[in-house]
């Protein structure tokens, strides 16, 4: 049985009304066959790793060389930031969420994706370094984050281990260029790598978030599988780009963008899938805020929330649109005994698993009855395959809408003012200009107001 998106309240609120909606959503846009041809020389390119994956078959050889080297080991510690994290940890979260239960036993992933000296340390103290594997993972090999953790915890390892401390580290980076793979070069660590053209927030289903997920015994080939399923239309016949469901999202929220709908709630009512939201809202955000343009993501989580932002979404301000993610066969746990108080009489017999089933029901229904654009995807299930379909389906969409509102979704070039300012304040070289910036920032008298 196969996923589904339905579109029955996907055009209310202001795009029930909105001319400029009526192109955009029979599929007559006038830009359609650029569109397809693009995709189709872009994915003939290579460019598009993420949806064509010609890594998979480099990537399956490197895992059954890797694999049983760091078999052994008790933890993982990842470190890495942003695109190098996020997809491991929702990964996790989803499908190896023993580590958060009562005795766990087995493997143990940590992500390092900050710079927090009092984490660091607590977390450096407590792992046995002999029984920890380390992946350092950064596509550029640069970024000063992952890097400084990296220079700390070579020094942890050596410390304990001495010359033995080279076995316990895996990179994963770019095949050819960057200060990490110069480190793979002089000190002979085990490397895989970050195809070319494959950015961090879409390189999730690489072994960027794939050795992570192998490592703690989770299905990673159904995950490329289920990926697959949903990029092979488009890959294999760009020209039916128009029937794809990426498609109808990024047109949907094209429809949003042009209708002054500036945020994008992603409530996701499968609560082991909770982490897709950080994951997702950094795909979005990362890709699509660009030129004044985009929708601000907006993770959240069904039942908890309800008791959170839910209010706001409802009737706050009206500049939401909503994607609602459910699972057509939600665990159902145990039942309710038959001798519950009087007052909870209903509840008698009927499994715990239908709260989340009802709740998803009136809350996506209070949602619509507010007008708010909602498109509901529903998932068969829960298992690797599926959340491969669903990541894929989300990149797709990340992309298209990029192409839709003319803007690139695969680079980020707001965020480097910020790295390049830091690195000026660290004392880095080549950066003049970032340090007179800074000096005439800090020169501004300050308002100080103490409490
Ligand atoms: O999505 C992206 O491209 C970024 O979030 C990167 O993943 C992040 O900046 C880390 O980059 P790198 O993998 O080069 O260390």
């Amino acid at each position: 049985m196969s996923h589904s998106i339905e579109w029955s309240r996907a055009y209310a609120g202001r795009l029930a009304e909105a001319e400029n909606v009526v192109a955009v959503r029979s599929g007559g846009l006038m830009d359609l066959p650029i569109l397809a041809e693009w995709l189709e020389r872009q994915c003939s390119a290579g460019e598009l790793p993420f949806l064509t994956m010609p890594y998979r078959d480099r990537l399956e050889e490197d895992m059954a060389a890797v694999l049983p080297r760091i078999k052994g080991y008790k933890h993982m510690l990842v470190l890495g930031i942003g695109g190098s994290a996020l997809g491991a940890r929702a990964i996790q979260r989803a499908f190896a969420s023993g580590q958060d239960m009562p005795n766990h036993q087995g493997p143990s992933l940590w992500i390092a994706d900050n710079v927090c000296a009092e984490t660091f340390e607590a977390l450096l103290d407590k792992l046995n370094p002999t029984e920890s594997v380390v992946v350092c993972i950064s596509k550029s090999g640069g970024t000063i984050e992952t890097l400084a953790q990296y220079f700390l915890v070579r020094d942890w390892l050596r410390q304990a281990l001495g010359e033995n401390w080279r076995e316990h580290m895996v990179i994963i980076t770019d095949q050819c260029k960057g200060f990490l793979r110069e480190e793979v070069n002089s000190h002979g660590f085990i490397s895989m790598e970050v195809p070319d053209y494959l950015g961090g927030r879409y390189s999730a289903l690489s072994a960027v978030g794939l050795l992570p997920a192998a490592f703690l015994g989770i299905d990673w080939q159904a995950l490329l599988d289920g990926a697959y399923d949903v990029a092979r239309p488009l890959v294999e016949e760009p020209s039916a780009l128009w029937q794809h469901p990426s498609f109808a999202l990024a047109r949907w929220a094209k429809a949003l963008e042009i209708n002054d709908y500036s945020q994008l709630i992603f409530f996701c009512y499968i609560p082991q899938w909770a982490t897709f939201g950080p994951w997702f809202a950094q795909l979005w955000a990362e890709s699509l805020g660009k030129d004044g343009k985009g929708t601000m993501p907006v993770p959240a989580t069904g039942v908890t929330d309800q008791h959170s932002v839910n209010q706001m979404f409802l009737d706050g301000r009206r500049d939401k649109g909503c994607i609602f993610l459910t699972s057509r066969k939600p665990p159902q746990g145990r039942s309710f005994g038959q001798d519950l108080p009087e007052q909870w009489a209903w509840l008698r017999g009927k499994p715990f698993g239908n709260l989340l089933e009802a709740e998803a029901l009136g809350t996506r229904m209070a949602l619509c009855k507010s007008q708010i654009p909602l498109v509901h995807i529903e998932m068969s299930d829960t298992g690797p395959r599926a959340a491969g379909s669903l990541m894929m389906l989300l990149e797709a969409a990340t992309l298209l809408t990029g192409w839709l509102i003319s803007i690139n979704p695969l680079d980020q070039p707001a965020v480097e003012l910020g790295k390049r300012l830091a690195n000026a304040r660290l004392g880095a070289p080549g950066y003049a200009q970032e340090e007179a910036d800074l000096a005439a920032y800090l020169a501004v008298s300050q308002q100080i107001q103490e409490f």
